[in-house]
């Protein structure tokens, strides 16, 4: 048995939400095939939902959120992971009802754990974390769908996100021409110092909510924030183009028609990243350690369980540029 820390999610008698770090045993997480000692995790607008007691994400309270982990096997009940082993856990329950990785220990079923490939760190693991592979996971999709370099400029909405901020490295590597949308005007040269050659103003993808069409422009475009402004890009991707659709920033409805989809043949293609089977996350995580290596050291901020609150409060006022990677050392 070790006492170990974590950032702990309760209701206040005030009925507000806290976070507070707490001491825990081992003994109290939940069963499960590995234990694992948490090495770092990272920080997605899931965990701050989870975090200030959102019961569409979390049931049950008081809970340690984090949806990410990447860390050491220190008790194994199965043949396939050993002790010592490096391992990274991102989605299924993990974080959601089942203690994540805001603790320095968790115990998952092996059937959530992968081992980590050789040509990422477990730090870089967490750099990308579910918002990284869900970044992969569109622009593989819109690969899918027969997205080229050639074909022209490809739209992150919520571009300065953690999702949207590795969109635009990993197609600005890839060779895309990359248009970065954001509500914040001060943070242009991020996205131009991540490879975005266009910056678009959140507003004037706000425009136009109400006419049936918009100007054709996108080849392809990575949304991570959902609402109108999707089905406004679905309105302005070129003829026969894809939309990949992975968040809910802007809102989780939208005013549409069938119009944009049999006037001009576009795809509207859903991206999951949790319940995704683990064959292929395991294959995706292959292709960020490969071919899709990408160096995100410029949209990283470290912090300590204890900064986390603070981090927690910007993601979810939609401050937050790039990703938080949580030190857990
Ligand atoms: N489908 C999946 O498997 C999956 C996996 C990971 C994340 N997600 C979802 O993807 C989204 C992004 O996640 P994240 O962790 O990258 O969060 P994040 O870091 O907070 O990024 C979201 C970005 O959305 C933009 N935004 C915030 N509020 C907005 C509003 N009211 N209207 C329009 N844009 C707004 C902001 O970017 P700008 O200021 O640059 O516009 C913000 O930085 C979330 O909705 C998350 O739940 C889904």
């Amino acid at each position: 048995m070790s006492t170990f820390k974590a950032l702990q999610a309760r209701a206040t008698e005030s009925g507000g939400f806290e976070q507070v770090i707490v001491s825990r045993e081992t003994e109290e997480l939940p069963a499960g095939d590995l234990l694992i000692r948490v090495h770092y995790s990272s920080l997605n607008f899931k965990d701050a939902l989870s975090a200030t007691g959102n019961r569409g994400v979390t049931k049950n309270f008081p809970h340690t959120p984090g949806i990410d982990a990447a860390g050491v096997v220190e008790a194994s009940t199965v043949a396939e992971f050993s002790v010592g082993d490096e391992v990274i856990v991102t989605g299924y329950d993990l974080g959601m009802n089942t203690a994540g990785g805001f603790g320095q220990y968790i115990r998952v079923p092996a059937p959530w754990a992968i081992k980590r490939p050789k040509g990422l760190s477990l730090r870089e693991t967490m750099v990308l974390g579910t918002a990284g592979m869900t970044a992969a996971l569109c622009i593989e999709k819109l690969e899918q769908a027969g997205l080229t370099p050639d074909a022209g400029t490809v739209l992150v909405t919520g571009a300065t996100g953690g999702v949207g901020s590795v969109a635009v490295a990993l197609l600005n590597q890839l060779g895309y021409r990359v248009a970065a949308a954001t509500g914040k005007a001060d943070q242009e040269a991020f996205l131009r110092q991540l490879g975005a050659q266009e910056i678009v103003s959140r507003a004037a993808l706000e425009e136009g909510t109400d006419k049936p069409l918009l100007k054709e422009q996108w080849a392809a475009a990575v949304d991570c924030v959902g609402g109108d402004i999707l089905f406004n890009v679905v309105k302005s991707l070129r003829y026969g183009s894809s939309v990949a659709c992975c968040g809910l920033t802007a809102g989780t409805s939208f005013k549409g028609s069938v119009l944009p989809f049999i006037l001009r043949g576009v795809n509207l293609l859903g991206v999951d990243s949790v319940e995704l089977s683990l064959v292929a996350k395991a294959s995706m995580w292959d292709k960020l350690s490969l071919q899709w290596k990408v160096d995100l050291e410029s949209l990283v901020t470290e912090v300590s369980l204890a900064q986390l609150p603070e981090s927690i409060d910007r993601i979810l006022a939609g401050k937050q540029v790039g990703r938080v990677l949580v030190d857990l050392s």
